[in-house]
């Protein structure tokens, strides 16, 4: 089958050499030239685990090129647009200028039969709107809306053998005829039994915005908990292992700690509370608004209890922060939790210095007040206290004996709660969780 992928961000670039895997071929499209020509020699211009080898080994074959020429899509069958929906300047809702620019420019190269497949994740609506645009055209073409659940660091992994396949068609039908059109560009992960839901437009769009308003939701619920325990003297970590043995909760997305960030589940639970506004339903999402709140709470809490840990005053004080990307396994520091706990405690008078395995560079161009260090011994030494931000196996599998002769103060905050307290306090430091005694 013949593919375009129009946007060739996170979920563009990984969709575009994922679909050249299953054996079809892809022509990967972006108005960025420094992404494209990096794409173009399999370079990926963000890390994500695995994707590199993955370029190297498809454009090898032949069937992935790489062009900033919209034309290209011509001749292609079926269309992806996997482009970004940022959160608006100054509001809450989504910015779809990117979404309605990729389906103007493709309009003009659409044949009879063409499917467009939105992949953003966009306000519910939005596909009804575009479908119109679609059909419009002299092309009778189609739009599937088929979101996509892709984690960043996992993305190869998930595009490949993802959990469910989510169709969105205008008459919510098995029947529509580019279901078997993209049944076929899917034939390898629905061949070993992948479930694949048909629906309409709206429900599609749905079903994006509300498994990640459950994630971010899961998230909260449990730092709300975190904050109860703290006041009640007890162990979220042992909280959330007991009730996560109850498989209707699951203990997947329960890890307390400094709250979630990134690029999708804070803009996106902003955004649908913006677009149930916008239909009237404004009530029915009024819990994210402490979905939200919980999260950022965690930030000032942090700071706060960094403050504690300094003997009540973070002036002069040397802070080594333990990660910058919004996860691990990702150098992504969209709305990164650390980072912004970094920045904090730089504007209260601490000296921070933030290192990362793999997000410096990205860090350093959204704050660059704040110093970074490469080195995990460097960036240590003389510190007052340690925060260990981001749970890299890096910082993780740090052994507090040998780190005693580097800093000034064996002080630890893990917002995380990855580290072994006994251990680290064994070794002489005062170790502190969040949501722990
Ligand atoms: C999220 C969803 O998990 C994906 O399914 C979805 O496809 C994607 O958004 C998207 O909309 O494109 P991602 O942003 O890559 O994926 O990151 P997550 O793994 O969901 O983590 C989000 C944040 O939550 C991170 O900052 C993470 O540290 C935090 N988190 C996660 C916690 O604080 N506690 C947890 O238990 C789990």
């Amino acid at each position: 089958m013949r593919i375009s992928v129009i946007g060739c961000g996170y979920l563009g670039a990984v969709h575009a050499a994922c679909m050249a895997q299953l054996g079809h071929d892809v022509v990967g499209i972006d108005v960025d030239e420094r992404k494209i020509s990096a794409l173009a020699r399999s370079k990926a211009p963000f890390f994500e685990p695995g994707l590199d080898d993955l370029l190297t080994e498809v454009q090898n074959t032949g069937r992935l090129n790489f062009t900033t020429d919209i034309a290209a899509a011509a001749g292609a069958k079926v269309h992806f647009v996997c482009v970004g929906t940022p959160q608006k300047k100054g509001e809450n809702a989504a910015d779809l200028t990117y979404v309605d620019s990729a389906i103007s420019a493709l309009l003009n190269h659409l044949a009879p039969g063409d499917v467009v497949v939105g992949k953003s994740t966009v306000p519910v609506g939005t596909a009804r709107r575009l479908s119109a645009q679609v059909k419009d055209t002299q092309f009778d073409a189609d739009l599937v809306w088929n979101p996509e659940f892709l984690r960043e660091g996992h993305a190869v992994a998930d595009t490949l053998h993802p959990d469910r396949f989510v169709y969105g068609v205008d008459n919510g039908s098995e029947d529509h005829r580019a279901v078997a059109i993209l049944d076929e560009v899917y034939s390898t992960p629905l061949s070993t039994g992948t479930p694949r839901l048909i629906t309409d437009h709206p429900t599609a769009e749905l079903v994006k915005t509300a498994a990640n308003s459950f994630l971010a939701t899961k998230i909260s619920f449990i730092n709300a908990m975190a904050e109860l325990c703290e006041a009640a003297e007890a162990d979220v970590t042992q909280l959330a292992d007991a009730i996560g043995l109850d498989d209707r909760i699951g203990r997947k997305f329960l890890n307390a700690g400094i709250g979630f960030g990134g690029g999708c589940l804070p803009k996106d639970i902003r955004a649908f509370m913006a677009r149930a506004g916008e239909l009237g339903a404004d009530q029915a999402l009024t819990f994210l608004r402490e979905v939200d709140a919980i999260n950022m709470r965690r930030r000032t809490r942090v700071v706060e209890l960094t403050r504690q840990l300094c003997d009540g005053s973070l002036l002069g004080k040397r802070i080594t922060v333990l990660g910058a990307a919004f996860k691990p396994e990702s150098d992504d520091v969209r709305d990164s939790p650390a980072l912004s706990i970094a920045a904090q405690l730089q504007l209260q008078g601490a000296v921070v210095t933030v290192t990362d395995p793999k997000a410096l560079e990205n860090a350093a161009r959204r704050f660059p007040e704040l110093h970074y260090e490469a080195d995990t011994d460097k960036a240590v030494r003389g510190a007052d206290a340690l925060l260990l931000l981001t749970e890299w196996e890096d910082y993780r599998s740090l052994d507090p004996y040998e780190l005693r002769s580097l800093v000034a103060s064996t002080t630890i905050l893990d917002g995380r709660n990855v580290l072994d307290a006994a251990k680290w306090r064994a070794a002489g430091w005062v170790y502190r969780g969040l949501g722990r005694p």
